[in-house]
């Protein structure tokens, strides 16, 4: 069911410093900073040959990631997200199996303008998976 990796996205306690970290160091592309208020975080990404990193940074109060910025400080990977052809089709299936979906059963739109949905880590080897449709 679930197709290409789309990203990985790791949530970083300093932007300026992980891009560059990202651009000079290890010889990647990288955007410029991206805030998306309406996810609570500002965004760099990365471009890769067969995926994305994203690098993630709380933005406003209510941000997603600011707990986990608090308990890892130093920063770490957040979640991996998965392509899947038909969103809502994945979701029942998962439903079906027990799995857990996190929020609102109705998926958002996510980073890039497509439909995700998140899925509760304890269900999958404690890594939250957002699945997003490609
Ligand atoms: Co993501």
């Amino acid at each position: 069911m679930i197709g290409r990796l789309n990203h990985v996205a790791i949530v970083v306690p300093d932007l300026a410093v992980a891009a560059s970290l990202y651009r000079e160091t290890l010889g990647a592309q990288v955007s410029a900073p991206v805030a998306l208020p309406h996810h609570g975080v500002t965004t760099v990404f990365v471009e890769l040959e067969n995926t994305k990193i994203e690098l993630l940074h709380p933005l406003g109060a209510e941000s997603p990631v600011a707990r986990f910025l608090e308990r890892n400080p130093a920063g770490g990977v957040h979640h991996v997200c998965y392509e899947v052809s038909d969103i809502i089709a994945a979701r029942e299936r998962l439903k079906a199996q027990g799995a857990r979906v996190l929020g609102p059963d109705e998926p958002k739109e996510g980073a890039h303008g497509r439909p995700v949905l998140f899925l509760h880590p304890k269900d999958f080897c404690g890594t939250l998976i957002e699945l997003e449709q490609a």
